[in-house]
């Protein structure tokens, strides 16, 4: 700990090196600066010439027009962004890699433009013959091999919406999430590897379909072979569908507006809210972060260790790359399996480029220790990126110096599900690096660090809440059947401003600090998880009566989840309850939930009331001192008494 508070101080600027700088594509601050003044003042030209670099059917008449909170970008302009990552590319880049596939297992695959749109086209034509049609709704809960990718592309490709339930997930979570889209037809496979095991993905969608009404077929993917049942009429094997499918299927023009795809993710209430993006803004955002913030260059390999279950998966594995003509590697796996080094030897392996991956996994990495990354050769990598969570210094440092071997910019890229896209970052060409800070706003993004009455908060260094001023393209247009959701949730508090529910910190370079949410939303591993969604799981176990999540700091995961719940008359506290509790949270959520500890007490620290003091949770968690007032606290006692309840 000690260790962590004194690199926390970490004050040294790392600049790009001048290998990189000369080539990379910007490299002038100067550039960066008349960009960005441009994308802020004239974001109509600025905007429009970016989506000009994509293939539009249709041109759009007006960039812009936002009625807060409704943002409409690009109006009347027609496209399909499955043609953007694919057709586009034929004629010039047709046998270049689009996809290079590694399976747990040691199995690759490569996919060629060329393949890769016949396979996509292909598929089209299968969920057409499904009766899948425009607007309907698709759910894929798939492992992340190159069918993840097809299925993600041929919806697009017929103007389907897809959903993409992460494989971690369980059945129940994806039967809520299959419910909440309706979705028609359900992409799963037989299973998908994971740390030497097999993730039971048929059978978990056949119990979430037992609670589910919407969806009149399944296609399933054999992956693993494994025996599962089928169900006639209503599952079909992926490879008999393809097997006669017709590979002409021409891509959909969608209105820019048109729905793109739902991504749920976790709020401060018990149930996930469908993001939604839509198809224009969503595309050129992803297609101009991508080039810039990685430096895309024609020949590079670059690799994300993110599934497609998650946003960075959508934006940044398949199609800000795809849409960009790249190369982008998907592993199927666990990064220490078979062993420590795995990450180390696909990167040796493929001569990879540009790694993107997250604190958790640097963190997980250093504790193994550097000698598995220095048994490879590393010397192809050029740029790293990390996501999802603060880094913290010393785990920078690690990364600059052992995988980057103080060669490679890093990029600490700060966004969210609803944002779509990268927001605040160093561009690897232009901007020097301070450990632990993000950087500066990408073009278009107009960021605030407010107070809680929507001043700005102007003094360097001082914190407050993260907004964003003004619409974004790949801003979340809604949540998915809940407008009004949308609107509390992120412009309400400063109206007519986006709140992130981020708090941050500026410097006098304009650099932002990410300081973590400031709402009940926990950050466990780089994923996002609602303490409510884990509270909601625990009260619908027989035993308990009440439930109160919080999270606590956590040297590996970054915040681990501590529970303190109390119990329904006639159950007793004991370690085997406990464990039960943490089976029934994966059970209801997925594994990425479950409760670090359990913490059986007679009762919990309430306010009058009737308000629980989380505060004086979190202190308890993380082993604390109580501090602050406890003096609106119903019960005194209740404090010690939960300071003496057991650990499990
Ligand atoms: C939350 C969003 C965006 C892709 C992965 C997570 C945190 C994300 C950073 C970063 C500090 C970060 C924020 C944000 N976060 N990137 N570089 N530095 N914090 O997406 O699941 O929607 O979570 O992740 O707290 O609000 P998400």
């Amino acid at each position: 700990m000690e260790k962590i508070e004194a690199v926390l101080k970490e004050e040294r600027v790392f600049y790009p090196s001048e290998a990189f700088r000369q080539k990379a594509r910007i490299n002038q601050l100067q550039e960066y600066e008349t960009l960005y003044k441009e994308s802020l003042e004239q974001p109509e030209a600025f905007w429009g010439r970016v989506a000009g670099e994509l293939h539009w059917f249709q041109p759009w008449q007006k960039v812009l027009e936002w009625n807060p909170p409704n943002a409409k970008w690009f109006i009347g302009g027609k496209l399909n962004l499955s043609y953007n990552c694919l057709d586009r590319h034929l004629e010039t880049r047709g046998n270049k890699a689009a996809i290079l596939f590694e399976g747990e297992p040691g199995d690759s695959r490569i996919l060629t433009y060329q393949q890769l749109h016949r396979e996509v086209c292909k598929f089209a034509n299968v969920l057409k013959s499904l009766g899948v049609q425009k607007g309907d709704r698709v759910t894929i809960y798939l492992p992340m091999i190159p069918e993840a990718a097809i299925a993600m592309l041929a919806c697009v490709r017929i103007g389907a919406v897809h959903s993409v339930v992460f494989g971690g997930f369980s059945a129940s979570a994806l039967a809520d999430r299959i419910n909440d889209a309706q979705a028609k037809v359900l992409i799963t496979a037989d299973g998908g590897y994971r740390r030497g095991g097999v993730v039971p993905l048929k059978a978990n969608s056949d119990e979430a379909l037992a609670d589910t009404k919407s969806i009149q077929h399944v296609v399933v993917v054999k992956r693993t072979g494994q025996e599962v049942p089928m169900q006639a009429g209503r599952d079909h094997w992926y490879h008999e569908l393809m097997a006669d499918a017709s590979a002409v299927c021409p891509a959909e023009p969608m209105d820019a507006e048109d729905p793109l795809f739902i991504l749920y993710t976790s709020g401060s209430t018990g149930k996930p809210k469908g993001v939604l993006h839509t198809t224009g803004g969503y595309s050129v955002y992803t297609y101009l972060t991508t080039r810039y913030i990685f430096d895309l260059q024609e020949n590079d390999t670059y690799f994300c260790t993110a599934d497609v279950g998650w946003i960075t998966g959508h934006s940044y594995v398949v199609y800000g790359l795809l849409q960009n003509g790249a190369t982008t590697l998907m592993y199927e796996g666990a990064p220490n399996f078979p062993n420590e080094g795995r990450i180390w030897s696909i990167i040796e392996k493929y001569r990879v480029n540009i790694l993107y991956t997250a604190p958790t996994a640097i963190r997980a990495f250093m504790k193994w220790g550097e000698e598995w990354p220095r048994k490879y050769n590393l010397e192809s990598l050029r740029l790293l990126g990390s996501v999802g969570e603060p880094i913290n210094p010393e785990a920078w440092l690690w990364y600059y110096r052992v995988i980057g071997q103080e060669r490679c910019p890093i990029v600490d890229t700060w966004w969210q599900t609803e944002t779509g896209g990268i927001m605040i970052t160093t561009l690897p060409g232009v901007h020097p690096m301070k450990p632990g800070h993000a950087g500066k706003p990408f073009f278009g993004v107009k960021p605030e660090i407010v107070d809680s009455s929507g001043q700005a908060v102007t003094n360097p260094d001082e914190g407050g809440h993260l907004i964003i001023e003004r619409p974004w393209p790949s801003m979340l247009r809604t949540v998915w059947g809940d407008p009004e959701r949308f609107e509390r949730q992120y412009f309400s508090q400063y109206p007519g401003r986006y709140f992130t529910g981020d708090g941050a910190k500026r410097d006098a370079d304009g650099y932002y600090m990410i300081l973590g949410r400031v709402d009940d939303v926990l950050n466990v591993s780089g994923h996002r998880l609602g303490t409510m969604e884990i509270e909601s799981a625990l009260v619908a176990h027989p035993a308990v009566a009440e439930a109160a999540v919080v999270g606590r700091p956590d040297p590996i995961k970054g915040e681990g989840i501590v529970a303190f719940v109390t119990l329904k008359s006639g159950h007793n506290p004991s370690p085997e309850l406990a464990q039960e509790l943490k089976a029934h949270v994966v059970k209801m959520i997925g594994a990425i939930a479950r409760p670090d500890e359990i913490r059986i007490t007679d009762a919990l620290p309430k306010t009058r009331s009737g308000k629980i003091m989380r505060r004086l949770l979190r202190q308890v968690a993380a082993g604390e001192e109580i501090k602050g007032d406890t003096s609106t606290l119903e019960d005194r006692a209740v404090v010690e008494r939960l300071k003496a309840s057991s650990p499990h």
